[in-house]
């Protein structure tokens, strides 16, 4: 069995040995760029601990999950672009330190490349798996869309929001849950349990992303704190606080939100304003029941509990319990 730092170290090599059209150097430093600053690796990683769950063996999910991490670093650019962010794992983003243009092509040359590694997939595989990888990708887009959306909207309920982060961030993972598993040889009722066990992991860290979005630090989560503020995300904290504020409160979270002040005002205004709610455990506690569900898919996955370990503990990790 594999441990995640082996893992980690897999991926990292295969993104270095990732081939290029080296014709134009302004549209592959871009992408060299973002594949080097830095990553967890938190997809690819989880699809070899899927694989390995249920196969000694890895070596063909390789080069195909490398693609996820890809297209996961294509999210990334642009999603910079459409949040006006400027520091992404500690560095610029790729708009910021080229222009937009190039963040959008290269963007786009990320997305064939991830096609390049998924075609490297067994051939009793490829179809399955490009179905898998273009519904998610299509599902992603749509979660995008929709977190701008929400952007403008007064009101999110906890059910828009909790689609919403499902399509933007838990598909994603949840998918490569269920492609590790195929690699490994799981029937689909296995790859199932995995995909679900993938989506409250999602769920689960997409809840701690917007908890850390204003409460990190930013020398160790890499983005500018209270960013979501600045950019008027519907994060969990604004959900929720609207869910349990009066009237008053509801009015005064409004203007905060709307308000054009200071940025560094403006986020200390409403991070104190989620503190007098208690907001942070709550989003806390939220994140423990998806954890929760994910562990108890884990427990129905068919293989001898001892094979699970590596999964129990990235899953922790995942869900904010190793901080
Ligand atoms: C960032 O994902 C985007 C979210 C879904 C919150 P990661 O936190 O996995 O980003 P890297 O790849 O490790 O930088
Ligand atoms: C993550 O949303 C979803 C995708 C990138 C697809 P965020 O906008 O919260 O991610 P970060 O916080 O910028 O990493
Ligand atoms: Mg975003
Ligand atoms: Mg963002
Ligand atoms: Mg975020």
């Amino acid at each position: 069995m594999y441990t995640q730092p082996e893992l980690k170290k897999i991926i990292d090599t295969s993104l270095v040995n990732l081939s290029y059209n080296t014709e134009s150097e302004r549209l592959t430093d871009p992408v060299r760029y973002v594949l080097s600053i830095g990553g967890k690796r938190i997809r690819p990683v989880l699809a070899l601990l899927a694989c390995n769950l249920y196969s000694d063996k890895i070596d063909e999910a390789v080069i195909p999950v490398t693609g996820l991490e890809v297209f996961h670093n294509f999210t990334l650019v642009h999603d910079d672009i459409m949040d006006k962010a400027a520091v992404r794992r500690g560095f610029s983003t790729v708009h910021t330190k080229w222009n937009v243009n190039q963040a959008i092509l290269s963007g786009d040359v990320m997305v064939f490349m991830t096609n390049e590694c998924l075609l490297q997939s067994p051939a009793h595989l490829l179809q399955k798996v490009f179905r898998i990888f273009n519904k998610t990708a299509t599902e992603v887009c749509v979660g995008q869309q929709l977190d701008m959306d929400f952007e403008k909207a007064a009101i999110v309920s906890r059910a828009e929001y909790l689609r919403m982060i499902e399509l933007k961030t838990a598909v994603l993972i949840a998918a490569s849950a269920r492609i590790g598993a195929l690699f490994g040889g799981a029937d689909d009722r296995e790859a199932e349990l995995m995909y679900e066990f993938g989506k409250n992991l999602g769920l689960a860290f997409q809840v701690w992303d917007d908890i850390l979005d204003t409460y990190g630090d930013k020398k160790v989560f890499g983005k500018t704190t209270g960013g979501d503020i600045i950019a008027g995300k519907k994060t969990f904290l604004y959900v929720r606080a609207m869910e349990i504020a009066t009237a008053d409160q509801k009015k005064k979270l409004h203007e905060l939100y709307a308000a054009d002040s200071d940025p560094a005002v403006k986020v200390k205004e409403v991070t104190d304003f989620y503190d007098q709610l208690r907001i942070k455990a709550f989003a806390e506690s939220l994140m423990e029941d998806y954890h929760r569900s994910a562990m108890e898919f884990l427990d129905k996955a068919g293989v001898a509990a001892d094979r699970k370990a590596e999964l129990i503990q990235m899953a922790g990790s995942l869900s904010g319990r190793d901080h």
